[in-house]
């Protein structure tokens, strides 16, 4: 997790640096740091802290001219997040100093191997990297004292290394974290985001793992040198910077989540057109046809993720009648079930980062396995070495919650099973539009949601209760609640309550209930009065052609296949909403990291 940013060209480094972390800090905010050599001054200056981007930028002096710079945001693994265990550290002697965004699994094991005449400061794993890399310097060439080193380190990195001895010169490598190059004429800048690249780049490289990248100033300009770790040079791919300032803004909403909600409607209506030409839809051939041979499917995925592929599921087994399984990406990597005779795997993920998807992928990659990723960032790691990926162009999503991404996903993958399916069952195009439009109408309307959320306050627990792909949105439902108010919330399958759980309703207790499908409308109505008999304050969310005069939220109606699309909104709005009553920190919620780089 975490964020990285480095720099070296004409601007003012600090202050690219500095806006590269403002962009960054939504993958880890609990404290962050930075260093740049002082030109006049003749001597590297760090500045770092507990806390946030802002604390860092306006309690400390930037009035040097400088132009080599690193930086980091992070989200602690090894030591608590205080000013000695923030990025970047410096080695003992003095002459490297480092950023560093992953996890060293075997870092005890180098500190008694080749470091046990090392004071370390800090708690971090971070610290034996750069203190190994001093120690290789003292027989090696900088580039091959990295690269020694880097053959010693198992875990994930992604590095930016500042040698003190040549301030013309910034070092960067990568194994299993993302980490990117920023091209321009007058500049060159690393990081772990495209985002951190905009205003810097024209164009930009992903860093392949295993890496080291070294960029040197010259007299001619800045240039990049990329290569393995035994120093065989190796191809890149330079992509063209597509993002722009506008799309990472606020665009005046007091939260980026309430942004990213808001602008759902015109995602699934952007899907829409990146996957259909007059009104017909389409998604590469060889995709369709890998799916059709499958005998059944895997999904893995995470969080949010994985509640989008368990509305696939249902997708994938009623419009394409292929049988598929859900996996929790950290639970497959490490217990791979049976699998079938001629699997087909699809790996969701927002961020195309995910490390614990990251390891199921490596080890299906080994059993050639085909497999598929559904994702935000095309040029991703899980995009990049998947056989084929899909993108659902929903636009940078920044808030640490996921909302339009999980619609996103939704709808690319109705298309996909859409156009699996032989019997078209419904108008796709008509559907999606109605669905929008729904959403829309919630959405216009999130005044009386944040009024209701008021009266019927949610503080200590919450339940949300339905059937069927109603359950499924029930889990994410109480994953967001949960995740951005820290309310106690659990999505439950509104039938299985009175086996036990039951128990835990009592007076004023919050309960949330689903009903969007006709066919299980009254078994939840029933289970929804089990509840109110025992003195739960509830909230009912319903499609209009299955509402009853009380319920409190009704939804324009849409398919009954497409409603997860619209009444996930509802919940959003209460997470949201409840979360500000609460006064939390919506958009970087306590302990979580939007891209979760480590397993
Ligand atoms: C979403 O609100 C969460 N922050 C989290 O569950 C997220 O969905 C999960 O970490 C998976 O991320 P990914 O989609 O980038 O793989
Ligand atoms: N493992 C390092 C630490 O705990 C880096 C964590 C991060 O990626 O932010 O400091």
């Amino acid at each position: 997790m975490c964020g990285i940013v480095g720099y070296l060209g004409q601007k003012k480094a600090s202050d690219v640096i500095l806006s590269g972390l403002h962009k960054l800090e939504y993958r880890g905010y609990d404290s962050c740091g930075i260093t740049f050599y002082s030109e006049k001054k003749d001597t590297f200056i760090t500045h770092k802290d507990q806390g946030r981007v802002r604390h860092l930028e306006d309690d400390f002096d930037y009035n040097h001219d400088n132009h080599l710079a690193i930086g980091h945001t992070r989200w602690a693994t090894h030591g608590e997040p205080t000013q000695l265990n923030s990025h970047p550290h410096r080695s003992a002697d003095g002459r490297f100093i480092i950023v560093h965004n992953g996890v060293i699994e075997n870092y005890h094991e180098i500190k008694v191997k080749y470091l046990d005449n090392v004071t370390f400061t800090s708690e971090t794993d971070t610290e034996v990297i750069v203190n190994l890399i001093e120690h290789f310097s003292k027989s090696l060439q900088i580039s091959e004292a990295i690269r020694k080193t880097l053959s010693i380190l198992e875990g994930s990195y992604a590095l930016l290394i500042l040698d003190t001895e040549h301030t013309n010169r910034l070092y960067a490598a990568k194994n299993k974290s993302p980490l990117l190059l920023g091209v321009a004429e007058n500049g060159m800048t690393m990081a772990s985001d495209v985002m951190a690249l905009v205003g810097h780049a024209d164009h930009y490289i992903p860093l392949e793992d295993k890496t080291y990248t070294e960029i040197t100033a010259t007299n001619d300009g800045f240039v990049y040198d990329m290569v393995d770790v035994i120093g065989k040079p190796i191809q890149t791919k330079m992509i063209k910077m597509d993002l722009v300032t506008e799309e990472i803004g606020k665009a005046g909403y007091a939260h980026y989540m309430l942004k990213e909600i808001c602008e759902q409607p015109s995602v699934v209506r952007k899907i829409m057109n990146r996957y259909s030409k007059n009104g017909v839809f389409h998604i590469d051939e060889n995709i369709i046809q890998a799916l059709s041979s499958a005998s059944n499917i895997h999904i893995i995925a995470a969080g949010t993720s994985m509640h989008a592929g368990l509305i696939a599921k249902h997708y994938f087994e009623v419009l394409a009648e292929i049988p598929t399984q859900v996996h929790i990406a950290s639970e497959f990597a490490y217990n791979m079930p049976l699998l079938g005779e001629a699997p087909f795997f699809i790996l969701i993920s927002q961020s195309g980062e995910t490390a614990d998807l990251r390891a199921c992928l490596v080890n299906l990659k080994e059993a050639h396995h085909p497999m598929l990723t559904v994702t935000n960032v095309g040029t991703s790691t899980l995009a990049r070495e998947a056989d084929y990926s899909l993108e659902i162009f929903a636009g940078p999503e920044i808030a640490v919650a996921s909302t339009k991404a999980y619609v996103g996903q939704v709808t690319v993958l109705l298309i996909l099973t859409f156009l699996l399916s032989d019997k078209k069952m419904f108008d796709l195009n008509a559907e999606l539009s109605k669905a929008a439009v729904s959403m829309e109408a919630i959405i216009d309307n999130r005044d009386y949601v944040r009024q209701l959320v008021k009266d019927r306050i949610i503080k200590t627990s919450c339940f949300y209760i339905g059937r069927g792909i109603d359950y499924y949105t029930c889990m994410e439902a109480a994953l967001k609640l949960k995740e951005i108010s820290y309310i106690q919330t659990e999505g439950f399958a509104a039938g299985e309550l009175k086996h036990g759980t039951i128990a835990l309703i009592e007076k004023d207790i919050p309960v949330v209930a689903i009903i969007t499908q006709e066919h299980i409308s009254k078994n939840t109505r029933s289970n929804l009065q089990e509840v109110i008999t025992r003195g739960a304050k509830t909230i009912t969310i319903s499609m209009k052609h299955v509402s009853n005069m009380k319920d409190d939220i009704v939804l324009m109606d849409t398919h009954e296949l497409l409603t997860p699309l619209v009444s996930v909104i509802p919940t959003q709005l209460i997470a949201y909403y409840s979360a500000l009553n609460l006064g939390r920190d919506i958009d970087k919620p306590r302990n979580l990291a939007k891209s979760v780089t480590v397993e």
